[in-house]
């Protein structure tokens, strides 16, 4: 039986950046403190206009274009997210119309970080088991909706942009050989979104702050080392390979001292993961989809490669999968 794997890849990044230097001006930071504690120099920030389903659209265009398939033949879309425009219509259903997929099942699944991977393993189950032939699986975040500007330990660390990849039976030993899909919601309140309620001064009207992203980062930090350092072995002992075998690791990009330690855990040369997080900053979901885009369009990855998709986020939630590229 042939594999599924991914036959298309897309991403796109809104055009403006803001700059360590630009946040300099907003908040009591420095551009050697966001660079030596998190590796990032700049992020993208989508404008006012531009809501979460524009960054999705975009990037799924690109993935059908490069998989060479009419929307017409897709049968299932997903999009991961945890900032969609609205709670509904969902972003899939979204995409699904501006591509006029109509054929499509559409849905969105929320699993922060590792919301790509948890897309692709989803979708892979309907094409294996016959019900589907071609998936488009998107993640896109506008993040930046979720953030206080005047929080100095989140603001420095996110941005906004998407990837998508459509997924399909492919010839030979190549596809996605094995999967790993983990959640530990017990330690969900490590990293919230959280909207505080106000009293008025004389305490009678009660207003709302608006939602933001609430995190403790020492915590996490060695939550995702472990994760992300149990799930990739986890997932290369299901596909009956050994880490040697691997030739590149593309992981969620939420910190550079992250993956120099996942790196020195799993006793792996650093020169095998694959970092673009200097240019992007944590983009959630999108995170992944974007470093493997940029991991195949540099010529990085080979086909016939082994690589290693692995995340870690908020819920807490970790995933991995092993592709032959
Ligand atoms: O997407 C997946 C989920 N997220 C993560 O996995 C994030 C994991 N955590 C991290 O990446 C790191 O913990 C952070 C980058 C968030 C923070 O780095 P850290 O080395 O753990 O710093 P810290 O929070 O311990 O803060 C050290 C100092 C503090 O000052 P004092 O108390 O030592 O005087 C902070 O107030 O740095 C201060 N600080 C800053 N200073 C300048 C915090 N943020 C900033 C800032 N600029 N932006």
């Amino acid at each position: 039986m042939n594999n599924v794997g991914i036959i298309g890849l897309g991403h796109y990044l809104p055009e403006h950046i803001l700059t360590n230097f630009d946040l300099e001006k907003m908040v009591d930071t420095t551009d050697e403190w966001i660079i030596t504690r998190t590796g990032i120099r700049e992020r993208r920030i989508a404008d006012q206009s531009q809501r979460n389903s524009h960054l999705a659209i975009n990037a799924a265009r690109e993935a059908l274009k490069n998989a060479k398939l009419d929307p017409h033949d897709v049968d299932l879309i997903i999009v991961a997210t945890i900032s969609p425009d609205t709670s509904f219509p969902s972003v899939a259903c979204l995409v699904q119309k501006a591509l006029h997929a109509r054929r499509a099942t559409a849905f969105d699944i929320s699993a922060a970080c590792s919301g790509y991977l948890y897309g692709i393993t989803t979708a892979k189950q309907f094409i294996q088991n016959g019900l589907y032939k071609n998936a488009l699986v998107v993640a896109s975040e506008k993040i930046s909706t979720y953030i206080d500007w005047n929080d100095r330990s989140t603001c420095v660390l996110f941005g906004d942009g998407a990837g998508a990849c459509v997924l399909s039976k492919v010839p030979g030993d190549r596809g996605i050989i094995a999967d790993y899909l983990h959640a530990e919601g017990h330690f969900g309140e490590l990293m919230e979104i959280i909207s505080k309620e106000r009293k008025s001064c004389d305490q009678t009207v009660k207003t709302m702050d608006l939602p933001r992203i609430s995190m403790q980062g020492k915590e996490l930090f060695k939550a995702a080392v472990n994760s992300m350092a149990h799930a990739a072995l986890t997932v290369i002992k299901k596909a009956g390979m050994k880490l040697s075998d691997i030739d590149w690791v593309i992981p969620h990009q939420a910190n550079d001292r992250i993956l120099s330690a996942v790196a020195k855990k799993l006793d792996l040369p650093k020169e095998k993961v694959f970092v673009n997080i200097d240019k992007y900053g944590n983009m959630s979901s999108a995170s992944t989809a974007v470093a493997l885009y940029e991991a195949v369009e540099q010529g990085k990855i080979k086909r016939g490669d082994n690589i290693v998709l692995v995340t870690f986020g908020a819920g807490l939630v970790s995933a991995a999968n092993v592709v032959k590229w």
